[in-house]
């Protein structure tokens, strides 16, 4: 994880590396920091904590230069203090970096056997020693690196400046992204083009395995061997502009009111609007033929796969495999020949749905994957993308992307059955006009706030929650618990609602709320009679349902949160919103760090 990011100019290097920081923050804010070539010295300025502690610090010790690397930090290895704050480094180099170095014990074993002291528990310090040793030992500072990254293990991406070496910045990438950004008289590495965004929109990436010279006038790349390797620049998209709150109080308060924007954009996207049918773009394998999809993703991205499991099941009669893409690697199950991966990811970045890829990919597999950010690493992999029209998602805690998936993975399934002749035209129909009411129904969803903040109260007074829900509200109540843990630090567990009575029931009392997603409809009656189970136990119900449900649960129900009518096919859509919606509603009355909670970071580039 963590943000990374460098400067080879000539002018002020901090204010430009703060603000590309600022924009790294997603990746982590455990700490940041930040050095520059001071006379030719290696000057640095730390602090643990979010980025505006070190902004303090800077405001108080200001650090000139026109070159350096800044760093934000999520925690691996060594606490998030300002000691283990990078960047690191002895007074010949420093480094920061983002991944894992996987050998760091081994190596840092070695390193103090040859006298170098250590300061730090970080992984990352093994680099910076090893590098300095490697200068002490004489060889130049492009030597010294180069020596250095044959001997790492793991996953990295790095800047590295040298003291007395004020023209000169060296990258590298393993496993882990890396942008050069290339300006007028000034050179730029980051994590991503979006740190880069206001500074310079033509970029270049590195390679997996590749590395970087870079001066102010340019850059040399080099691939593992030291052999020469072209530089391919691009002209990213990006806006540079800084991002707002727009007058809400919280960035995941304006993302949950986008929601209904951003399922209407993505749609457009998918949907001719002259013929009313899903279009994709050109495919290049043929959903007739293939025998099978493999759906992959993480968090609540995985979710989504969830939900669009079930539909290409239900709609297309294609047989789908869904698994988190930690576990899906190393299960290595048989994939069959020709068969369909399915990517879902908001960055397009995290590394264990991008190892997903690479393993679904040499196991045979097409690969398609749902992505929010266009110009990601997984997007450059893929060999095809749909693009979910979301925008920047700001808050670690996703809401918009979510919906967009689900809007995107709908009109695969509903192409997907067309072209295996599941579908009628009737019933095409019929799914295109449910997705098209949608924008509109999660509009209206912001009327429920009152009843969800009377909800709101119950589950905030709770220790442990459990959310219930079956079929494609299964993945919604798993939605509904990921989001009240990561925002608010309440316990929550989600159960397929028929599993609640093979254990989960012990934990029910009057103390644990019991929140489900069940409209009325096919599976109604028997999550009906799950609740009522959980109510004969004492447990206090707190219902999201449609008007139908709501007046069969009207007594049973302590709480009934009811949504606007909606056809089966998109109603997990809605009441994934809603749950959203109940999260941030328990957040505000906890006065938790909505947009930013503790320990976690919104792209997890570790496996
Ligand atoms: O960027 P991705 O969609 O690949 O991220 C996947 C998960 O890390 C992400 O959905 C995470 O679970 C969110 N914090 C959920 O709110």
């Amino acid at each position: 994880m963590c943000g990374i990011v460098g400067v080879v100019g000539s002018r002020e290097a901090a204010p430009l590396l703060f603000d590309a920081l600022r924009r790294l923050e997603y990746r982590g804010y455990d700490s940041a920091g930040i050095a520059t070539l001071l006379n030719g010295h290696i000057e640095r300025r730390r602090a643990e904590g979010k980025l505006d502690r070190l902004g303090e610090v800077l405001e108080r010790r200001p650090l000139p230069g026109v070159t350096g690397i800044g760093h934000t930090r999520w925690a691996t290895h060594g606490a998030p203090t300002e000691g283990n704050a990078h960047p690191h480094g002895t007074d010949r180099v420093s480094v920061v970096h983002n991944g894992i170095i996987e050998n760091h014990a081994e190596l840092r074993a070695e390193l103090e056997e040859c006298g170098q002291v250590f300061s730090t528990e970080t992984d990352t310090e093994t680099v910076a020693q090893l590098v300095d040793l490697n200068l002490k030992l004489g060889m130049a500072p492009r030597e010294a690196a180069h020596a250095c990254l044959k001997r790492l293990n793991g996953a990295y991406a790095l800047a590295m400046i040298f003291a007395g070496q004020p023209e000169l910045m060296i990258g590298a990438r393993h496993g882990a992204p890396l942008a050069v950004g290339f300006g007028e008289d000034e050179m730029f590495l980051g994590s991503d083009s979006l740190a880069l965004a206001p500074l310079t929109r033509r970029i270049a990436y590195l390679r997996d395995g590749d590395w970087a010279v870079v001066s102010r006038s340019g850059a040399e790349m080099f691939d593992a061997a030291g052999e020469p390797v072209p530089c391919e620049i691009r002209q990213s998209a990006l806006p540079g502009g800084a991002i707002g709150k727009d007058g809400y109080r919280h960035y995941m308060e304006k993302e949950l009111h986008e929601h209904p924007l951003v399922i209407g954009q993505t749609l457009q996207r998918m949907i001719d609007p002259a013929t009313r049918r899903v279009v994709l773009p050109e495919l290049p394998f043929d959903l007739r033929t293939v025998p099978r999809i493999t759906v992959t993703a993480c968090g609540s991205a995985f979710y989504a796969g969830m939900i669009g499991r079930w539909w290409l099941e239900s709609e297309a009669r294609i047989p789908v495999d869904a698994d988190v893409a930690s576990e899906l690697r190393y299960r290595e199950p048989p994939l069959a020949q020709g068969g369909l991966g399915l990517l879902i990811s908001q960055s397009g970045e995290t590394a264990d749905t991008l190892a997903a890829l690479r393993s679904l990919r040499a196991g045979g597999q097409h690969v398609l994957s749902v992505l929010n950010v266009a110009e990601s690493t997984m997007a450059r992999e893929s060999d095809l993308v749909l693009d979910t029209v979301a925008g920047p998602e700001i808050c670690v805690a996703s809401t918009k992307a979510f919906t967009a998936q689900l809007s995107v993975l709908a009109c695969l399934a509903i192409a997907t059955g067309r072209a295996r002749g599941t579908l009628t035209e009737a019933r095409e129909e019929e799914l295109v006009q449910a997705l098209l009411d949608l924008p509109g129904r999660a509009a209206e969803l912001f009327a429920l706030q009152p009843a969800i903040r009377d909800a709101a109260a119950v589950v905030a007074e709770a220790r442990d929650v459990l959310y219930l829900g079956r079929g494609a509200h299964f993945p919604v109540a798993l939605e509904g618990a990921l989001k009240l843990k990561e925002i608010t630090y309440i316990h929550a567990e989600a159960y397929a609602a028929g599993e609640m009575k093979h254990g989960p029931i012990a934990l029910i009392d009057r103390t644990v709320p019991v929140v489900a997603s069940a409209p009325s409809g096919r599976l109604f009656d028997k999550t009906a009679s799950n609740l009522q189970e959980a109510r004969a136990r004492g447990g206090r119900l707190l219902l999201f349902t449609d008007p139908a449900g709501a007046a069969r649960m009207e007594r049973v129900a302590e709480q009934l949160i009811v949504l606007p009518e909606a056809h089966a096919f998109t109603a997990p859509i809605l009441h994934s919103i809603a749950v959203q919606m109940l999260a941030y509603e328990v957040a505000l009355l906890k006065g938790t760090d909505v947009d930013q909670p503790r320990n976690l970071a919104k792209s997890v580039t570790v496996e």
